[in-house]
C-alpha cells in the first residue's frame, strides 16, 4: 500500500478514537494531518469537539476543515491528544519535533488526559536516537553557548535552518538545535539534563507521556501499543 494511502488508514482509525463533545490537541506533521481529514470528516456528518492546535499550520488546516479551535488557555484540560512522532521506543517514550512544534505540541500533550500517537511502523525503534536527531527549542539570544552547553553533555548540536539558510524559527520563535544523539541509553536522564541547560525551552523528548500507539505497517494493518496502568 502506498503512503498515503497508509496514513489515511491510520488517520481513520485515530480519529475514531474521538467521542463527541470532547475536546482535542490536534497534532502537527504529515501523520497529524491525515487524522484531521478524517476528523473533518466525523465534523462534516455532526460530530462536536473543540480542537486545539498544537501549530499555526495545523490551525491553519483545521480552519479549512471546519474543525472549531480554541487556544489552549482557553480549555480547562484536554480529553484525548493526538499527534504523531519521529521515533517510539519499547516504553512508548518519543523523540518529536522534526517538524518544529516540539514545544506547543508538549504543552498540549501534558494537558491531555489521554495521548494518543500515531505513526508508521518504521518509526518504532529499539532506542531513541537511533535514526533521527533529538531536535531542542532555544532562546536565540546566546544559542550558540547554550549550543556549547549541549555539545559539552556529548549531544552533538547543530542549528537547525532553512533551505535559504536562515535560522529556522519556531511559532514560538525560537531556535531548534537537532542533536545527533546516536541510539541513547537513558532517554529520562538526557531528558532532565536538556531541561537543566539555560536557553534551552523544551527538547522533543517525550517520556511517559504516550498512553497508546497506533502504527500502519506496509500493507496497511494497524497495530496497538498500549501503556498500561500509568497514573495521569
Ligand atoms: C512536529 O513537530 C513533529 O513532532 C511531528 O509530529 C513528527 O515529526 C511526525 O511528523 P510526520 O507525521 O510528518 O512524520
Amino acid at each position: 500500500m502506498d503512503d498515503s494511502g497508509r496514513l489515511a488508514r491510520l488517520g481513520n482509525r485515530a480519529a475514531a478514537e474521538v467521542g463527541d463533545g470532547s475536546v482535542v490537541g490536534l497534532g502537527t506533521g504529515a501523520t497529524a494531518d491525515a487524522m484531521l481529514l478524517a476528523l473533518g470528516e466525523r465534523v462534516a456528518s455532526g460530530l462536536r469537539i473543540t480542537g486545539v492546535a498544537t501549530s499555526a499550520r495545523t490551525a491553519a488546516l483545521a480552519e479549512e476543515l471546519n474543525i472549531p479551535l480554541r487556544s489552549l488557555d482557553d480549555v480547562e484540560s484536554l480529553d484525548l491528544g493526538i499527534d504523531g512522532a519521529d521515533e517510539i521506543d519499547p516504553d512508548l517514550a518519543l523523540i518529536k519535533g522534526r517538524g518544529g512544534a516540539l514545544l506547543y505540541e508538549k504543552l498540549v500533550a501534558q494537558r491531555a488526559r489521554r495521548l494518543v500517537i500515531i505513526a508508521a511502523s518504521e518509526k518504532l525503534v529499539d532506542r531513541l536516537g537511533t535514526r533521527f536527531p533529538v531536535p531542542v527549542e532555544v532562546v536565540p539570544l546566546g544559542w550558540s553557548h547554550t549550543a556549547r552547553s549541549i555539545d559539552a553533555l556529548g549531544l552533538n548540536p547543530r542549528l537547525r535552518l532553512t533551505p535559504t539558510g536562515e535560522p529556522f524559527s519556531t511559532d514560538g520563535g525560537h531556535y531548534i538545535l537537532d542533536c545527533g544523539t546516536g541510539p541513547i541509553d537513558d532517554a529520562a536522564t538526557t531528558a532532565t539534563s536538556l531541561k537543566l541547560i539555560t536557553g534551552v525551552v523544551d527538547h522533543g523528548l517525550f517520556v511517559g507521556m504516550a498512553d497508546l500507539v497506533l502504527t500502519v505497517d506496509g500493507f496497511g494493518e494497524i497495530g496497538e501499543l498500549h501503556q498500561l496502568d500509568r497514573p495521569r
